[in-house]
């Protein structure tokens, strides 16, 4: 599958400089859960720190989503415009939806290269349920970073205390299915074009 786990951790250089950075952005650090930073390697070797959005991601998003191709695009809520990665970063709230990036560095710079969000339902009634999604930039699609980083989204989960995870994906999109069913989500209703897939995040061990 390409991908074997490095631990939990992070690299040296991005503990100091995300924490000035959110500093300087403004949030209060104890909003940053840190808890949910992890670091996998892949086979060739790359090292994927999946972390929580901060509000200094804007240009790294923005560059993501951007150059995305049309056979990725299309299986995506559209159009990512540039107004719309600046909604997500200004209004960072933790509890209302947790975005985890995916990072790496190459040799100029660094990149977000996938992103995962839980949204959480503001009634308190269905406050143990999350909707999921997820993009892997096509420069790192088929290496297993979505896989890996879904499966730390169910591991988050399962540490908040979810016990529903549901996504809904157009049925052409056998690359998602294939990926969220090795994952363990249970395919639960067929709707027109689109498939429902709920996982029991109650019953992970
Ligand atoms: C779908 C997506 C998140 C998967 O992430 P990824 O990092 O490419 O996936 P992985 O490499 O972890 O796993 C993909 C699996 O699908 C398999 N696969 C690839 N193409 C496939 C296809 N056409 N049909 C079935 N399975 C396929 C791979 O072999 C792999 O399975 P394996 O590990 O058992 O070999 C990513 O490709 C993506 O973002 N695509 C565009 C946007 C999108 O579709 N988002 C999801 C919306 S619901």
């Amino acid at each position: 599958m390409g991908l074997r786990e490095n631990g939990k951790g992070t690299p040296k250089s991005i503990d100091l400089f995300h924490i000035l950075k959110v500093n300087c952005a403004g949030v209060h650090l104890a909003e940053y859960p840190k808890e949910y930073e992890k670091t996998v390697m892949l086979d060739d070797g790359t090292s994927v720190l999946f972390r929580p959005e901060l509000s200094t991601d804007t240009e790294m998003l923005w560059e993501m989503f951007s150059t995305l191709s049309s056979e990725s695009l299309r299986f995506l809520v559209i159009p990512f415009t540039r107004e719309r990665i600046e909604g997500w970063t200004s209004n960072i709230d933790y509890d209302k939806a947790l975005p985890i990036i995916a990072e790496v560095q190459q040799a100029d710079k660094t990149r977000i290269v996938a992103t995962a969000t839980f949204e959480f339902s503001a009634a308190s009634a269905f406050k143990h349920k999350a909707m999921f999604g997820i993009t892997v930039h096509d420069d790192f699609q088929n290496k297993g970073i979505g896989t890996a980083l879904t499966k730390h989204m169910l591991d988050i989960a399962k540490r908040k205390g979810l016990s529903k995870v549901s996504l809904k994906v157009i049925t052409e999109n056998r690359r998602a299915i294939r990926m969220y069913e090795k994952c363990g989500f249970k395919i639960e209703a067929k709707l027109g074009g689109r498939i429902l897939l709920t996982e029991d995040t109650s019953t992970i061990t």
